[in-house]
């Protein structure tokens, strides 16, 4: 069995965009407009906004190691493999290559002592191992160190696999807003947790992320 100890949580940064935009693509194919390097850019200059993301030191689909380039490579060439790598050619629209493998991503805004989870999402190839589950621990702890009250969301009606994470550390439905998926009209549901501070939840919360813990093996770090 796979050592799940390779994974853990940390802030998202500028070299993880292209991944995260990927990340993206796979778990939201039907949304438009897909978010862009700026925008996820912008979003980590945000004071507002905390992105995490869930990652290994290498690709699982990936022979582990990169082939030193040959010896007699020209020095011209491997000057300007330099600098392709670290992405100067292409200024702030490239980042640099990426040497960690990202599995799924969290994000969310704080607004006064809400915490907003504006999105979450994990690579369709990791589904089902309990990665959606601790970047969802790991927002919401998040959320309560940055003195949060309640966490609050929008989900697609016809999400149910996400409802049912929710559902599992207490988020319950609020509302609805009409047609707030512009691809295809979807309806959200609007989901909130209780308060945050109070003992049960943080109780709910460290026994799920004990049974999470005991469950998966992963090796939590914190963010
Ligand atoms: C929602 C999502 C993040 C869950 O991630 P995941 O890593 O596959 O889920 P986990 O393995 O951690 O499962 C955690 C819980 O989610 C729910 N769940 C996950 N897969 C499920 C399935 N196929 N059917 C029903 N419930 C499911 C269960 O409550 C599960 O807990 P349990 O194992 O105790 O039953 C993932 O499906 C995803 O990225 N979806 C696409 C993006 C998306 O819809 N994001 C939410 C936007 S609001």
């Amino acid at each position: 069995m796979e050592d799940r100890k390779i994974y853990y949580i940390r802030d998202m940064r500028d070299e993880d965009i292209s991944q995260v935009l990927d990340i993206d693509l796979d778990a939201f194919p039907t949304q438009w407009p897909h978010p862009t390097f700026t925008s996820y850019h912008h979003e980590l200059r945000n004071k507002l906004a905390h992105y995490i993301v869930i990652c290994r030191d290498n690709d699982p689909q990936q022979p582990a190691e990169e082939k030193p380039p040959a010896k007699d490579s020209p020095r011209v060439l491997s000057f300007i493999r330099g600098l392709v790598n670290h992405g100067r050619f292409f200024g702030l629209g490239r980042p640099s290559q990426p040497r960690e493998y990202l599995a799924g991503m969290a994000g969310i805004w704080m607004m006064v002592d809400e915490a907003h989870i504006v999105t979450i999402a994990v690579k369709r190839l990791h589904k089902n191992q309990g990665l959606g589950e601790w970047l969802l621990i790991s927002v919401i702890e998040l959320a309560m160190r940055l003195n949060a009250r309640v966490v609050t969301l929008e989900v697609r009606v016809s999400n149910t696999i996400a409802q049912k994470l929710y559902e599992k550390y207490g988020l319950s439905k609020a509302g609805t807003r009409k047609k707030y998926y512009s691809d295809n009209g979807e309806d959200a549901l609007i989901m909130t947790t209780g308060d945050l501070t109070s003992p049960e939840y943080k109780l709910r919360l460290q026994q799920l992320s004990q049974a999470h813990h005991e469950r998966w093996n992963y090796c939590y770090t914190g963010t």
